[in-house]
């Protein structure tokens, strides 16, 4: 577990405040008690609903210490050493009281084995505090991890249903490189849903989890799942494009050999109206079964005026996340055709390059 030994270095190292941002709180306490234990110090978690307690012994709640301030006064005079875990924290962080306390516990912290740990899914450290504070990021499933998980969800469904599972060899890897860039507890639940449905891991099971995959991801309608994608038997004539595709197919599934082709990057479709562009685009990911992401341009500018680049960046790291798969930009020229706007479309231009 590389995980657990980073945060142990962080734990026995000298800043005093650790910052977890993580949708995975639980695998994050986990650790921690695990780190307690080994070391011998005590951790206790907080949290606004049920106040103060020891995780590595039960002692029972301390409900008095449930209001934010009312802990950080109890952290800072405790003699104790320990970890102590603050959970979802980050709306009283702008609190100027609780910013000094905090500022008051890490320098009171400093250089012992005291720590406080901040556990949320996103948090703004005031800048007051910047140099108290170390980032610990929890890894995400890599692909043993993952081939890992499938087998295990197998091996409980069958103990649960007393099914047989079958698993299918090629869906299994698909859906392995699919589900890269989710979180153990998401990675985990898409795939024990593919299992119990129909007591296997089915070609099926590929189309569905990559759709639900991008619903966990998708936070705008800048980009669209397109589920109808088109098979190349489609379209007619592009046989040069046809052969193209069809000779990088294994490169771009990191299956051939890079130093034959090299794996595509992108592919423009230049034409006049009407001749088949569009549906070319869509025949490429349904030639190499990859999702298809729509991005609409028109949806960038007019939602996010200002925030454009920002939020090209944020989709773009969606489409990244959910490679292997095709991106698919429709009328381009209309989005960057530069012109009269304020230099947006020349910095969107850029940012995409
Ligand atoms: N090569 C082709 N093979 C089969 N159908 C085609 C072909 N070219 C065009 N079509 C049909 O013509 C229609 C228009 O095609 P499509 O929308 O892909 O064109 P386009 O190049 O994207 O056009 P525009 O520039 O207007 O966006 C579609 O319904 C498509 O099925
Ligand atoms: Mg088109």
């Amino acid at each position: 577990m590389p995980d657990k030994n980073d945060l142990e270095l962080l734990i026995l190292g000298h800043t005093p405040i650790l910052q977890i941002e993580s949708h995975e709180e639980k695998r994050a306490l986990d650790m921690l008690v695990r780190i307690a234990i080994a070391n011998r110090l005590p951790v206790y978690q907080w949290s606004v609903t049920e106040g103060l307690k020891r995780l590595d012994i039960d002692l029972g709640t301390q409900r008095h210490n449930a209001e934010p301030a009312d802990v950080l006064g109890h952290i800072k005079s405790s003699s104790v050493e320990g970890i102590f875990v603050l959970l979802d924290f980050d709306p009283y962080l702008s609190e100027p009281t609780n910013t000094r306390f905090i500022k008051e516990i890490a320098m009171k912290f400093d250089g012992s084995r005291n720590k406080l740990v901040f556990i949320s899914h996103k948090i703004e450290m005031p800048m007051s505090l910047n140099h108290s504070v170390v980032r610990f990021d929890l890894s995400l499933p890599n692909e043993e991890a993952l081939v890992k998980i499938i087998q295990e969800e197998a091996r409980k469904w069958q103990r649960e249903s007393g099914q047989k599972v079958s698993l299918d060899k090629k869906s299994v890897l698909r859906i392995v490189s699919n589900l890269k860039g989710l979180t153990f507890k998401d990675a985990r639940r898409l795939i024990r849903n593919a299992i119990v449905n129909d007591d296997a891991i089915t070609e099926s099971d590929v189309d569905e989890i990559m759709q639900a995959k991008y619903r966990l991801l998708n936070r705008d309608d800048v980009i669209s799942f397109e589920y109808d994608t088109a098979r190349f038997g489609d379209v007619g004539g592009m046989s040069r494009l046809k052969q193209w595709l069809h000779q990088r197919e294994k490169v771009f599934h990191g299956q051939g050999r890079q130093d034959e082709v090299d794996s595509p990057k992108g592919l423009l479709l230049l034409g006049v109206q009407g001749c088949g562009k569009s549906l070319a685009a869509k025949a490429v990911a349904g030639i190499w079964k990859v999702p298809l992401l729509r991005f609409d341009f028109a949806a960038l500018y007019d939602k996010y005026i200002g925030e454009s680049e920002k939020n090209l960046r944020a989709t773009l790291k969606t489409a990244e996340l959910m490679a292997p798969c095709v991106l698919w930009i429709d009328e381009i020229e209309k989005g960057i055709s530069g012109g009269n706007d304020d230099g947006t479309s020349r910095r969107i231009l850029g940012a995409l390059l």
